[in-house]
């Protein structure tokens, strides 16, 4: 059911006081008020372009011009991009000991920009790149120059993001998994819950499960609040509640 926004956030205020272990599930909706496009929602990334075609570990092999093409793209979209008021707001209710992690989708890295600790990029990171061939780790400048790998040579440079076609970082995984499950309070923020295995964390949670997102999901679990709107407005209107 969808809650008017102000009854809804009084009612999250009084669940996050409440719960002894709170955990928060973000998405890409979480940094679009960052100026960073999210996937799936209105002028997504995939509005024009096949995932598949550019982000996925067939693409990096078969085609490492497009594949450093998007990346490249991607990475310069980043530059000069600020958390916005709901990171910050995230951060204080971690430095309150009202939230206990994040397991974020997100590879901006603005959560941790904003001073939250406990962040678990279960898609990895944009921010450093490693040679895929030899491992090391390599400058981000030697990426978006097209360079090769000055430790082995090959032309194998990539950002530490999960590609489609990849597993997940078991060890975040697991943190994330661990938490969740001791979880008895979930709050999930701006994402569509389509990418599988992400979209299953949920079903570990066994307490209340919230959802702030700007449009309705169909998640095959019931949400015991729906906060429908800009999760940045209403993060800052949460902020008011939780003292
Ligand atoms: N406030 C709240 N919700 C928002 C906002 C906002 N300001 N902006 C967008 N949204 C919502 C969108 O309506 C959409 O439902 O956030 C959701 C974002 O969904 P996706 O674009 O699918 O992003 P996400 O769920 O994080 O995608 C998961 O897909 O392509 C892969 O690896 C990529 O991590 C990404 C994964």
């Amino acid at each position: 059911k969808e809650d008017s926004i102000n009854k809804g956030v009084k009612n999250l205020a009084k669940m996050i006081k409440e719960s002894e272990y709170t955990v928060v599930l973000t998405g890409a909706g979480m940094d679009t008020e960052s100026n960073i496009p999210d996937f799936r929602g209105k002028d997504g990334w995939w509005e024009n372009i096949d995932p598949i075609q550019v982000a996925s570990i067939h693409t990096f092999e078969s085609n490492y011009p497009l594949f450093h093409e998007f990346y490249s793209m991607r990475i310069k979209t980043l530059e000069g991009v600020e958390p916005h008021k709901g990171h910050y707001v995230l951060a204080d209710l971690e430095k309150k000991g009202l939230i206990h992690s994040i397991a974020t989708q997100n590879v901006s890295g603005l959560h941790q920009k904003a001073g939250s600790n406990n962040v678990y990029e279960l898609h990895g990171n944009i921010r450093t790149i490693r040679c895929n061939h030899c491992n090391k780790e390599v400058k981000l400048e030697d990426f978006l120059a097209g360079e090769n790998c000055s430790f082995c040579g090959k032309k194998a440079l990539r950002p530490n993001v999960v590609l489609f076609g990849e597993a997940l970082p078991i060890d975040v995984w697991i943190k994330a998994e661990e938490d969740i499950k001791k979880s008895q309070l979930l709050i999930i923020i701006g994402t569509s819950l389509e990418v599988y295995p992400v979209n299953f964390l949920p079903m570990y949670a066994k307490g209340k499960i919230v959802l702030i997102n700007n449009e309705d999901i169909n998640a095959n679990y019931e949400f015991d609040i729906k906060l429908i709107g800009k999760a940045g407005e209403i993060l800052k209107e949460l902020e008011k509640y939780v003292e």
